[in-house]
């Protein structure tokens, strides 16, 4: 971090967010982890290190803040996630770009050295082969957000090309975590079903049964973004933004492997606008160039996942 020792989580109060912080205090000091966002905390993130209150599109505030806290890494979470940007499609543009410009424009002055900004699958579209889709293919997003994540990668790539900048991408799938909830996603059925299996109550899904979309469990989304943050600047080739994958299933799938633990669990479908965009989603991943440049590979499977969201969900509620 070439003397800077501060890293500033943006967006610190997100699903994400929330669970990124913990881990990165954990690796590299409580103090020296700043969290951020537009509203408060869980009582965690807060009592365990410094919080500041951050509007991302607050260029003078982000700059006083990474000089405050002589911060060498962002971590840039903030956005509007794929449903919510439908509903708020200027919002969602401004937000989802003018944060990264900000942020980008911050490591060109030399006052960041790394950045981290996720990217999402919403950036293929329903031309993208929606098998296995690869690294670099077809991409023609339909929706707000992935036309936002698909100009974000471009203007990632073009900042480092250009100006040295040192910006590191994942393309995230659906994320599953059982510490805090989901924030207006087409995935985030994937986390409200276990809430209602563990209570006891049937699940309606927005998504039709067979609707198959890729996913990964939280704890391997943090693993894989500290691992792309922490890997040697030559072994990150694709300055856009990498593939990556855990596991895939459709809603009735992930219905019959929770009744594997919770038998009188019940599903139906009741789709609504969020199918469209997850009709234009792929399948599945090929993550293979992330695991060949800087040595990816997810630890939970599909059935690992289910079982320990269940347990962690259950203890919760007993
Ligand atoms: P989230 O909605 O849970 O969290 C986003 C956080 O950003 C919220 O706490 C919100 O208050 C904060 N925020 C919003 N506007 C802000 C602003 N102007 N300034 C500062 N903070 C602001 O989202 P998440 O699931 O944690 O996702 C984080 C990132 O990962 C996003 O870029 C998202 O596109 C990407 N991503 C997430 C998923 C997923 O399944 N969760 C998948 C692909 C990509
Ligand atoms: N999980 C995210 C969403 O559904 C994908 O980026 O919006």
């Amino acid at each position: 971090m070439a003397g800077k020792t501060g890293i500033l989580v943006i967006g610190a109060s997100g699903q994400i967010g929330t669970e990124l912080v913990m881990e990165l205090r954990a690796r590299y000091g409580n103090q020296n982890v700043l969290a951020s966002d537009l509203k408060n905390a869980s009582d965690e993130v807060k009592e365990s290190g410094p919080f500041e209150l951050l509007d991302v599109m607050d260029r003078d505030r982000l700059h006083q803040l990474i000089v405050q806290y002589n911060v060498g890494e962002v971590y840039l979470l903030a956005a509007l996630l794929s449903a919510t940007a439908e509903q708020k499609i200027m919002q969602a543009w401004n937000l989802n770009m003018y944060g990264l410009f900000y942020v980008l424009e911050l490591a060109k002055e030399g006052f960041i050295d790394k950045v981290y900004w996720p990217s999402s699958i919403a950036v293929f579209g329903p031309t993208t082969p929606k098998l296995n889709t690869p690294q670099s293919t077809i991409m023609e997003p339909t929706t707000v957000y992935g036309i936002s994540k698909l100009a974000g990668e471009r203007w990632c790539e073009y900042y480092h090309n250009r100006f040295g900048v040192d910006v590191r991408s994942l393309r995230y799938p659906g994320l599953i975590g059982y510490k805090s909830n989901p924030g207006g996603g087409t995935t985030d059925y994937a986390v409200d079903i276990f809430h209602k299996a563990v209570s006891g109550q049937p699940f309606e899904c927005f998504l039709s049964e067979n609707t198959r979309l890729p996913m990964m469990y939280m704890p391997d989304a943090i693993k894989a973004t500290i691992g792309i943050m922490e890997a040697p600047s030559e072994a990150v080739k694709i300055r856009s933004s990498y593939n990556i994958s855990g596991f895939d299933f459709t809603p009735v799938e992930l219905a019959k492997e929770i009744q594997k633990h919770i038998p009188d669990f019940r599903i139906s479908c009741k789709p609504d606008f969020r199918q469209a965009i997850a009709d234009g989603w792929p399948c599945s991943i090929d993550d293979s160039a992330a695991r060949e440049d800087w040595g990816w590979n997810n630890d939970f499977s599909f059935e690992q996942m289910t079982k320990d969201m269940l347990e962690h969900l259950t203890e919760a509620v007993n």
